[in-house]
C-alpha cells in the first residue's frame, strides 16, 4: 500500500474525515468530518486564530454569510472572472477541467494559458477523451460559482455560495472602520466555507467543492506599504521561496526581499511570520515549507502581488499550494464601490483615501490534510501521527491497566480529573499494548496508565507517545505536569524514566 492509502485509510477507518452521503454513491469534492477530524479542525482553526490576530492589536474576527447576492459578485469581478477552463467529450459527455487534461496526459503545466492557448494544446497533440477515446469539444470557460435563488420569485434574487471568505470582509469594511478604532492597518479575519463548483475534483481530500478557509483581509495605505511597526523583529529571518524570475529554491533574508527583490515591507512582515506559523507553531520540517511567487499568467485576476505557501506532500509527490498571500490592491472596494455607488474611501489621519489589501488565504482542509501527511510516521511496531502536541486531537489518553479490581473505577475518577483541562479519552477495552497503538495511531501524544500501584500510592504513569518512554506522577500533580509537559518540557525532566 502507498502512503496515500495509508493515510487515507487511517483517516477513513479512526473518523478523522470520509465521503459524504457515501451510501448514495455522492458526487466527489464533498466530505464529513469525523469526531477526530472535527477536533482536529477547531483545533487548527484556534491555533491560527490566536497567532494571526495576536500580530496586531487592530486585527479582528467577523462572522459573515455564504450566500450572497449577485450584486457581490459583479463587484468583485467573479462573474466574469472567476473561470476553469472546459472541454467536453462528445461521445460520453464527461466534462473535465482542460488544463488539468493537458497536466496528465502529456505531463505539461498550462497554468496560465489562456483557453485559445489550451485548446490548441488539445488540438495540435490529438488529445481524445480518455474514458471513451471520444472527439473533445472546443475549450470554454465555466464559471466555478454555485447559483442559488433567495425566496419564491424564481425572476429575481439570483445569489451565489460565495467561493471565498473574503467578500465578508469588504462588504464589513467600512462599518468596522467606525464602530472601531477609525485606525489602518486594520485586520478582518473570517473562518467560514467557501464553496467552488469544480469541475472534475479528483485527488481525495484535497480539491473540495464545499471547504472552510481561514482568511484575513487587512486594510492598509497604499502610501505606507513600505512600513510596518515589528519590521525590525524580522528583518533577519531567512525566508524560503522561489520567486517568477529566478524559478529556483532560495533562502533569503526578509531585508534583502525588501531591499533588492523590491518586496514591500508589509508584505515581506507577513511572509515572516506565516513561515513562523508552519515551521514554529507547526512544526513543518524546514526542508517541506516554500513560498512559491505565481508569474503574471497565472496569478488571481485580483492580484498584484502573489505567493503561493507550499507544503511537499508523499500523499500527492510534489509540492502543493494550502495557502497564499495576495497583495488584492483597492481591487474589492473599488469594484464595490462602482458597482454599489456606495463610498468606500475613508479618512483616515487627515488623508482622503481607498485602503488597499494584503490577503491571508488558507485553505483548512488542505492544512488538515498536510498535517495527517507530514507527521504520518511506520514503525516496526506501531503506525503513528507525530503531530505538534497542540494539534493533536486528543491530548491524553487514560487507561485501567486490566477492566477489573477497582482499577477502572480509578481510572474513571483521573478522567474526570483531567478533562476540565485536556482533551482526554477514556479507554478499558483490550490490552495495554493494543490500547497504546490504538492512540499512537490517532497521535495522542500522553497516555495515563493506572494500575495497582495507583491503589496503594495514588501514583500513575504517563506514557510519551514519541519515544514510548514513562514516569510515575502523583495524581495531586499529574494537572500540573502534564500542563508542562504540553507546554514543551520534556518527560524525563518532569519525573524519573521507569521504561
Ligand atoms: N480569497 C482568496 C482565495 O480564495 P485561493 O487561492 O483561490 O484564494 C485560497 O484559495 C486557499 O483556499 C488555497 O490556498 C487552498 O488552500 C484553499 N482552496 C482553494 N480551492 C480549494 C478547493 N477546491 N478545495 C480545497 N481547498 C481549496
Amino acid at each position: 500500500m502507498d502512503k496515500s492509502e495509508l493515510v487515507m485509510n487511517l483517516a477513513m477507518k479512526r473518523g478523522f474525515f470520509f465521503p459524504t452521503a457515501e451510501i448514495y454513491n455522492a458526487k466527489a469534492g464533498f466530505w464529513t468530518y469525523g469526531h477526530l477530524g472535527t477536533l482536529m479542525k477547531r483545533k487548527f482553526e484556534n491555533l491560527w486564530r490566536a497567532y494571526f490576530l495576536s500580530l496586531n492589536n487592530n486585527y479582528f474576527e467577523i462572522e459573515g454569510n455564504s450566500i450572497l447576492p449577485e450584486k457581490v459578485f459583479r463587484g468583485s469581478g467573479h462573474l466574469k472572472n472567476f473561470n476553469d477552463p472546459m472541454t467536453e467529450c462528445k461521445k460520453c459527455h464527461f466534462r473535465f477541467r482542460a488544463d488539468q487534461l493537458i497536466e496528465d496526459e502529456l505531463n505539461q503545466n498550462s497554468s496560465g494559458l489562456s483557453e485559445k492557448e489550451i485548446d490548441d494544446v488539445i488540438k495540435s497533440n490529438k488529445l481524445k477523451c480518455p474514458k471513451c477515446k471520444g472527439e473533445l469539444s472546443q475549450v470554454r470557460l465555466f464559471n466555478m460559482m454555485f447559483d442559488v435563488k433567495i425566496g419564491a420569485t424564481n425572476t429575481e434574487d439570483i445569489a451565489y455560495l460565495s467561493p471565498e471568505t473574503a467578500q465578508n470582509a469588504f462588504l464589513s469594511f467600512k462599518r468596522e472602520y467606525f464602530a472601531l478604532r477609525e485606525k489602518l492597518p486594520m485586520g478582518l479575519a473570517v473562518i467560514g466555507k467557501a464553496y467552488r463548483n469544480e469541475i472534475s475534483p479528483r485527488q481525495g481530500f484535497f480539491r473540495l467543492r464545499e471547504f472552510t478557509q481561514a482568511e484575513l483581509q487587512i486594510f492598509f495605505d497604499p502610501g505606507k506599504i513600505n512600513e510596518f511597526d515589528d519590521w525590525d523583529e524580522i528583518k533577519e529571518h531567512k525566508i524560503r521561496l522561489i520567486t517568477a524570475k529566478h524559478k529556483k529554491l532560495e533562502e533569503i533574508k526578509s531585508i534583502d526581499l525588501n531591499k533588492k527583490q523590491k518586496l514591500p515591507k508589509f508584505y515581506v512582515y507577513h511572509m515572516a511570520k506565516i513561515q513562523e506559523f508552519y515551521l514554529d507553531i507547526l512544526n513543518v520540517p524546514r526542508e517541506r515549507f516554500r513560498f512559491r511567487e505565481l508569474s503574471e499568467n497565472e496569478r488571481a485576476f485580483y492580484n498584484k502581488i502573489h505567493f503561493d505557501i507550499e507544503v511537499y506532500f508523499d500523499t500527492l509527490n510534489g509540492f502543493k499550494e494550502i495557502a497564499g498571500l495576495h497583495y488584492r490592491t483597492d481591487h474589492d472596494l473599488k469594484g464595490h464601490q462602482e458597482t454599489s455607488k456606495e463610498k468606500m474611501e475613508i479618512v483616515n489621519e487627515n488623508k482622503r483615501l481607498m485602503p488597499h489589501v494584503l490577503e491571508l488565504s488558507f485553505g483548512v482542509d488542505r492544512n488538515i490534510w498536510m498535517l495527517l501527511d507530514v507527521f504520518f510516521v511506520q514503525e516496526k511496531e506501531r503506525t503513528l501521527l507525530r503531530f505538534n502536541k497542540r494539534i493533536a486531537p486528543i491530548e491524553i489518553a487514560v487507561f485501567p491497566l486490566v477492566n477489573k479490581d477497582r482499577l477502572p473505577e480509578k481510572a474513571n475518577e483521573v478522567y474526570r480529573l483531567l478533562r476540565k483541562n485536556f482533551t482526554v479519552s477514556y479507554d478499558a477495552s483490550g490490552s495495554i499494548g493494543r490500547m497504546y497503538r490504538r492512540v499512537d495511531e490517532i497521535g495522542v501524544p500522553a497516555m495515563i496508565t493506572i494500575d495497582y500501584e495507583t491503589l496503594e500510592d495514588n501514583t500513575v504513569t504517563i506514557r510519551n507517545r514519541d519515544d514510548m518512554k514513562q514516569i510515575r506522577v502523583n495524581i495531586n500533580e499529574l494537572n500540573d505536569i502534564l500542563e508542562r509537559f504540553f507546554n514543551g518540557e520534556k518527560l524525563q525532566k518532569l519525573g524519573n524514566i521507569i521504561k
